[in-house]
């Protein structure tokens, strides 16, 4: 890991774009000199209307929605931050990873702005965003394991510091909120799938069903949920016709064995943490991403957590999925150390928060 460098003491405010998925999201973000971070405005509008009809993010139609309504959106976080154009200290825009067009309009408008005004450009790295968002709501700062667990990501890393993160674990086939948005699907319940099966699950037996947990003792802590949803599609498909009841019971055992799956996986996370910090540094658990919202999960790793002698951050709810936010307090944190962004930055589709990790196939994983 290279050196922490050092950060400044002034007062930054900065605009966030997100468009790297099916969230257009503008936001305001102050970063005080103490490096306190407060939230002038934050807009997020979602899009599954736009996709409902075809069961999942369709990448154009994602793009043609962004470009429609961003500069709205725009305009909306600016005038309820209260912040005129001139006041910014930069703009920031999501540049990877995620879906290209979407990514494009995002920075694109980003660039044009800080153009416009003379303000430097943030090329912002959207894993880094949700990384760092618990900086901005709790004001905890590095280091600390973070569990990512998105519709497009299932991670775990050592947060050293702003932009050095070491990844201990990832998936080798499905992210976690796409295995909920799957099983959603087979089910015939509505999108977004994760607070679909949630609110399912809280009326079924979690006991009915044993579920595979998958990936439970390997040394190394990645995860696989693709098993797991084979396992819930011949189960329903063995039901049929499935009553409410068999529904809910399904989502109830499903949540059961991905609790279970991931407590395994970031038990085992916590010891390697444990090696590589030193012995009197505080140990935090960080969860971020859209199925952070998971109530099941968060009971889960709050007892992992108190066992462990871990301390367990979960941001708000609203901080936890894409929005505008995280991406403005990530350019302030990279501002603070000194960085910024060349206005021909390309969009980086795919973007490794951890670049020297090896992949988890090979890893004595089985694919
Ligand atoms: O971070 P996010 O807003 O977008 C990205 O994928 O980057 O995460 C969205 C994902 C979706 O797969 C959604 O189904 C899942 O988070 N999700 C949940 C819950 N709320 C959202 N999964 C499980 N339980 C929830 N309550
Ligand atoms: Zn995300």
């Amino acid at each position: 890991m290279p050196p922490a460098p050092a950060t400044s003491d002034v007062r930054r405010v900065v605009l966030g774009i997100e468009t790297s998925c099916d969230e257009t999201a503008a936001a305001v973000v102050v970063r005080e000199a103490d490096g306190r971070g407060r939230v002038l405005s934050n807009v997020v509008r979602s899009q599954w209307e736009h996709h409902r009809a075809f069961g999942g993010v369709v990448p154009e139609i994602a793009a043609r929605a962004h470009a429609e309504c961003l500069d709205e959106i725009v305009a909306a976080a600016m005038a309820d931050s209260g912040v005129q154009f001139e006041e910014l200290s930069s703009v920031a825009a999501t540049a990877g990873p995620g879906l290209n067009s979407g990514l494009i309009v995002g920075l694109i408008t980003g660039k044009a702005i800080a153009l416009a005004h003379g303000k430097p450009l943030l090329a912002i790295n959207h894993l880094e965003a949700h990384a760092l968002t618990v900086g901005l709501t709790d004001g905890l700062r590095p280091p600390y394991l973070l569990l990512l667990v998105s519709g497009g990501h299932t991670q775990l890393l050592l947060v050293h510091g702003v932009g050095r993160y070491e990844r201990l674990g990832t998936t080798i086939d499905d992210a976690l909120g796409e295995a909920f948005d799957k099983t959603a699907k087979l089910l015939g319940l509505g999108l977004p799938g994760g607070p679909a099966v949630e609110t399912a699950a809280s009326k079924g037996d979690a006991t009915r069903f044993q579920f595979p947990r998958p990936m439970a003792g390997r040394a190394e802590p990645h995860f696989s949920f693709a098993g797991l949803k084979t396992a819930v599609r011949q189960r329903a498909e063995a039901l049929q016709p499935l009553t409410e009841q068999d529904v809910a019971d399904v989502c109830a055992s499903f949540q059961a064995a991905v609790g279970a799956s991931v407590v395994d996986r970031v038990d085992r996370a916590m010891t390697l943490v444990n090696d590589r910090l030193p012995v009197d540094a505080p140990r935090h658990l960080v969860v971020a991403g859209g199925v952070a919202a998971n109530l099941a999960l968060r009971t889960a790793l709050q007892d992992l957590t108190d066992r462990r002698g871990f301390t367990l951050n979960v941001p708000p709810i609203a901080m936890c999925g894409d929005n505008g936010a995280m991406i403005a307090w990530a350019g302030a944190e990279r501002l603070a150390i000194g960085l910024q962004d060349p206005l021909d930055f390309a969009v980086r589709p795919r973007w490794p928060l951890d670049a020297a990790a090896a992949p988890a196939i090979g890893a004595g994983v089985k694919a």
